[in-house]
Order: structure tokens, then C-alpha cells, then sequence
């Protein structure tokens, strides 16, 4: 029988997790199924129950679970720790549940495939919330220059910057105190989803700055619109979407399947 793991969600039916691992379980010629669960928003631990129960492997945990998944496992990688969230659970030979993180990795290794500046770079990323959280160990450990956090609610990016100061040079603030110019500008607000941009100043990207966005779509995002019109190299989520699926999968499988035929496959299916 094949090895069973899913994607936790809620909402779930709009997640690519699915189609992303049956293109990798084809590529390598691992026995798998991979499902999406809605998992109710009270009881995620009762839903990887159920599933474990039922013959789970292992699991991608996405929006709202990644914080429950963080306290269910009973051991943690030491990223998910720094990232205090999970999105990738393994059930171990000793029966117990590890938990680990692959989105600050998968991002990235996608800033790698696009050569974005980081080594020495001045890198802004803009909001404070979960995934901000869980890409900033990685992006500390290229060695930027600096990294500037910027959000609608000051004090969250402050904190947060205080939080990773032992990494490298932070900083966190407000939207309206931001000074350019950054060569690296990662958006992780999730204004992209309702359409919107946050307040930022005409000057923001230095000369070949790229623009990055963890969402994506069909369409580019405003952020991405808004960089391309003041000259930057623009980026949308995609990759790194399919980059943590890899990283989910090598956890699992320990191979590592190629990802430039899956995102391009994907980019053409949205
Ligand atoms: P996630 O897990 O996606 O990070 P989150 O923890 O709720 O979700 O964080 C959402 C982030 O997007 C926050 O930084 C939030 O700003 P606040 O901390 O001020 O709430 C930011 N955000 C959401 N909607 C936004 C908008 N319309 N404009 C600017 N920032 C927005």
C-alpha cells in the first residue's frame, strides 16, 4: 500500500500541495498518495489523529494550523523553533511526531534560482506576522548587509527585529519612516490577497533591486505592479511554494525531486 500524506488546511480546496507532491512522486518513483484535509478549526489535533490513525506518514500543515502543528509535535527542528511554527510534520519509527519547517528554505532557495541580491545586500521585508516570521533565520544566514522590517503595526516589526538581533544587523518600524534604498524587498504582508498595497515611498528599490512577493497568481500582485512601474525585478511566490514542497518531500522520502519542471508546469496551469 502506498505511504499516505496530506496538506492540513482550512480553507484546503484551493491548495496546489496536492498536485505539486503527485508530480514529485512521479519524478522519483515514490510509492505515495498525497490529500488535502480541511482539518476543523478547533480540532487540528484530533483531524492528524484521525490521519495517523488511518495510516499517515506525514503531513504539510498550512493557514490557520501552523502554529497548532508547532505545539502538537513532541519534537521540533531547531528552524521550526526559531520560526515558532510548523508546516511539515513526520511521524517517526518511534511513534513520535516531529516537527519541522520548510517555507524559510524554500524561499530561499528561490531567491537562489532568481540570483536575488542577499550576501551584503540591504534587505527590507514588509509585515510581521507568521510567515515573516519563519523566512528570517534563513535570510539572516545569507548575510545580508541589513535587514529592515516594516509594518502597518510598528510595534510588531520592532519586536521582531529585536527578536532576530542576535542574527545580524535589524531593524523594525513603521511604513511611514521607511528610508531606502533596499536591494532586496520581500513582501509577507498578506495585503496582497485583499488587493492591497502598503504605504511605501517612490524611492524604495536601489539600481537591478528585486521585488519579491510570497504570494502569487495568475496576475501579477499590486506590490509586484507597483515595483515593475519604479523599476525593479519583480518576483512572485510561485517558486517558493514549490521549493518547500521539496523540502516537505526530502524530510519524507529523503530524495530531493527538481523543481524547475514543476514550477513551470504549475505557472502555466494557474
Ligand atoms: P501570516 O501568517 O500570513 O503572516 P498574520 O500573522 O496574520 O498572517 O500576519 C499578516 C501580516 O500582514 C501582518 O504583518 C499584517 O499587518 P499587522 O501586523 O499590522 O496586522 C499584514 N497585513 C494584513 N493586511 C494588510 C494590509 N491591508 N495592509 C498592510 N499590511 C497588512
Amino acid at each position: 500500500m502506498s505511504d499516505r500524506y496530506c496538506v492540513f488546511g482550512h480553507p484546503v480546496g484551493h491548495s496546489r500541495s496536492p498536485q505539486i507532491h503527485a508530480a514529485f512522486a512521479e519524478q522519483t518513483g515514490e510509492d505515495i498518495v498525497y490529500e488535502a484535509i480541511e482539518a476543523p478549526r478547533d480540532d487540528f489535533a484530533g483531524a492528524w489523529r484521525a490521519f495517523a490513525e488511518a495510516g499517515g506518514r506525514g503531513a504539510n500543515v498550512t493557514v490557520p494550523f501552523k502554529e497548532d502543528a508547532f505545539r502538537l509535535a513532541d519534537v521540533l527542528s531547531q528552524r521550526a523553533r526559531r520560526a515558532e511554527a510548523v508546516n511539515t510534520l513526520v511521524l517517526g519509527k518511534d511513534g513520535r511526531l516531529y516537527g519541522d519547517t520548510s517555507d524559510g528554505v524554500g524561499l530561499l532557495r528561490d531567491l537562489e534560482a532568481h540570483a536575488a541580491p542577499l550576501e551584503g545586500a540591504r534587505v527590507l521585508v514588509l509585515g510581521a506576522g507568521g510567515a515573516v516570521r519563519g523566512i528570517l533565520e534563513p535570510l539572516l544566514a545569507a548575510g545580508p548587509a541589513s535587514l529592515t522590517l516594516a509594518n502597518r503595526t510598528a510595534g510588531k516589526a520592532a519586536a521582531l527585529a529585536a527578536d532576530f538581533g542576535d542574527l545580524g544587523e535589524t531593524h523594525g518600524g513603521g511604513f511611514e519612516t521607511l528610508a531606502g534604498p533596499f536591494d532586496l524587498v520581500i513582501n509577507g504582508t498578506s495585503a496582497s490577497l485583499a488587493g492591497d498595497l502598503p504605504p511605501l515611498p517612490d524611492d524604495l528599490f536601489a539600481a537591478g533591486a528585486l521585488a519579491y512577493d510570497m504570494m502569487y497568481g495568475a496576475e501579477p500582485t499590486v506590490f509586484l505592479e507597483w515595483s515593475a512601474a519604479r523599476g525593479a525585478r519583480t518576483v512572485d511566490g510561485l517558486g517558493m511554494l514549490v521549493e518547500q514542497a521539496a523540502e516537505s518531500f526530502f524530510v519524507w522520502r529523503h530524495r530531493r525531486p527538481e523543481t524547475a519542471p514543476v514550477r513551470e508546469w504549475l505557472r502555466r496551469s494557474l
